[in-house]
């Protein structure tokens, strides 16, 4: 039997194929804009999202050639996501990936149009797989959902607003989490079973949310305990920024209790799910336990 990491290093494998098909095809001008954009997206990274798509597209018995487009479509929003983030503006951080950001590159400018070309470009291949018929009509519209104003936008900005607050509750911290990390967590995990007509969709869903919120749970421990080399990002910067995190809420070690409660809860839902879960129970521990 193939072990978690092989399981792994293959769906990676089509994936990057999938961004190499992309790069190869983006014929834009000028040269800094394809330059910029294609530094941050073959950067690397976890590649979480399409992983995701992948799998469940497995448990679910999708074919991968129904999905594959809307997971690079996914890893192109995550992307301009993160290179926005990392602006002056917003978290104001030099690395990303293990190199340095975006903006610190190609300046300011450059690194919001590297974003916006990312961000329509992968609206375009939604555009593109709608084509094919309602269902994938429907993904592209969920999609668009959890990455706009009723998603990750919405927790974006939310993120920003609430900087330096000195109060702090559940329900904000809820909300922040929820969207700028939930959405396009539960967007990747959704999106085969609305292509499949729905199958497990409310179990998918609320399992896409608690993995969001313990993904960006330990995203926050690992600003406080992680480091810079496995990270690829600075370290210690929520402190700094002011953020609304789980550990300026609750505090480090209530903090990774509720780790463990996330971790069983999502492991409860994956079992409720008909197919071979495994793969995406083992995903779930190594979200807890990652220290990158
Ligand atoms: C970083 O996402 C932003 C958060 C939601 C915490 P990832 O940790 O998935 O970043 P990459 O894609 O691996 O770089
Ligand atoms: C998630 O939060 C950001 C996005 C939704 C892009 P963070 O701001 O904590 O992510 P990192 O730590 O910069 O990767
Ligand atoms: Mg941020
Ligand atoms: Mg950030
Ligand atoms: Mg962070």
């Amino acid at each position: 039997m193939k072990t978690y990491n092989l399981i792994y290093d293959d769906y990676l494998n089509e994936i990057e194929t999938a961004i190499k098909r992309f790069a190869d095809g983006l014929d834009c001008k000028p040269d800094i804009l394809r330059e910029s954009l294609l530094y941050s997206l073959q950067a690397g990274g976890k590649r979480l999202r399409p992983v995701l798509m992948l799998a469940v597209a497995d448990v679910l018995s999708v074919p991968h050639d129904k999905v594959i487009n809307f997971a690079l479509a996914l890893e192109l929003i995550h992307t301009y996501s993160l290179i926005h983030d990392d602006l002056p503006e917003m978290d104001n951080d030099d690395y990303r990936r293990g190199r340095l950001s975006n903006h610190k590159v190609y300046g300011c400018g450059n690194a919001v149009l590297a974003g916006d070309g990312l961000l329509n470009t992968a609206y375009s291949i939604l555009f593109d797989m709608c084509a094919q018929g309602k269902e994938q009509i429907a993904a592209a519209k969920f999609i668009c959902n959890c990455a706009g104003v009723y998603g990750m936008i919405a927790g974006q900005s939310a993120d920003l607003l609430h900087e330096n607050d000195k109060d702090f509750n559940s329900e904000t911290l809820e909300f922040i989490y929820k969207n700028k990390t939930s959405k396009l967590i539960t967007a990747a995990v959704v999106t085969p079973s609305i292509i499949c007509g729905g199958k497990n969709y409310s179990e998918l869903k609320s399992f896409g949310y608690n993995l969001g919120y313990l993904f960006q749970l330990t995203d926050d421990i690992l600003d406080v305990e992680g480091n810079f080399e496995q990270m690829g990002k600075s370290i210690g910067k929520d402190k700094d920024e002011g953020k609304y995190t789980s550990i300026a809420v609750y505090g480090l070690e209530e903090s990774k209790l509720q780790a463990d409660l996330l971790t069983s809860a999502c492991c409860k839902i994956l079992e409720g799910l008909d197919g071979d879960v495994g793969f995406l129970k083992e995903l779930v521990e190594t979200v807890k336990t990652r220290i990158n």
